[in-house]
């Protein structure tokens, strides 16, 4: 069940590691308020107070042994936090809500990368998620070994001020391979809200792109200043 009794509209990003999706996501953001919309951008996992707390946990590598299950368990646990907490309300308040990473990524990197399959994490979406779907999923398409290349580079640099995100970096480049593989699929099974965009461009390319795309499939309508 889409929101459709709400006012708000509820646009997600996902994509590799170091595919380029946190600069596309704040342009985006820019661009919209420019437009005059009241837009709040948030990540997963985290967004909220608690959320935090548990990315801390799933991203710091020092956290050793985790089970996939576990994993898959507390990628949920933030999500629902954040659902109640903060994507609801904002989307009530008629706000639209930029969300870096949603139940995507846990299909391709628990459901794919760690093979817990798509089944069990779709399963969860529907217990937990409140029959809350994106109305449109940016996908940036890249290739897995630069970008996961190119996190690393950035994760080794945010060390040095002591923030630790490195867990998934230090995957296998199968691992990648099967979580770039999970993403495509699900391009393929949701063409309606998935829009899938080549990530290897040049971000200056990307971005309009991703403007007009968003325009054409969520501003029906709208008056634009450019
Ligand atoms: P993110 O902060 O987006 O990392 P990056 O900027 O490197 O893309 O995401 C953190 C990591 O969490 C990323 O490696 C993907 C992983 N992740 C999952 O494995 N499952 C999930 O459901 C989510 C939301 C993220």
């Amino acid at each position: 069940m889409p929101h459709e009794s709400q006012p708000g509209k509820f646009i997600t990003i996902e994509g590799l590691d170091g595919c380029g999706k946190s600069t596309q996501l704040n342009r985006l953001a820019e661009t919209l308020r420019a437009d005059g919309i009241d837009v709040v951008v948030t990540r997963e996992p985290g967004g909220t107070p608690v959320g935090e707390k548990i990315r801390a946990v799933l991203l710091d590598s020092a956290t050793s042994g985790l089970s996939p299950w576990a994993e898959l368990a507390l990628m949920f646990a933030s999500r629902a936090q954040q659902i109640e907490e903060l994507i609801l309300p904002a989307l009530a308040a008629g706000k639209w809500v930029l969300c870096d990473r949603f139940t995507d990524s846990s299909e391709a990197y628990q459901g794919g990368g760690r093979q817990l399959g798509s089944a069990v994490v779709l399963e969860m979406h529907r217990l937990l998620c409140r029959g809350l779907q994106p109305d449109l999923t940016i996908l940036m398409d890249s290739e897995p070994a630069a970008s996961v290349a190119r996190a690393r580079r950035r994760n080794r640099a945010q060390a040095v001020s002591g923030q630790d995100e490195n867990r998934f970096e230090q995957e296998s480049r199968a691992f990648f391979d099967r979580v770039h593989r999970s993403f495509l699929e699900i391009a393929r099974r949701e063409p309606q809200r998935v829009f899938l965009v080549d990530a290897r461009q040049d971000a200056d390319v990307v971005t309009p792109q991703i403007v007009s795309e968003v325009r054409r499939r969520l501003c029906a309508g709208k008056a634009f200043s450019s």
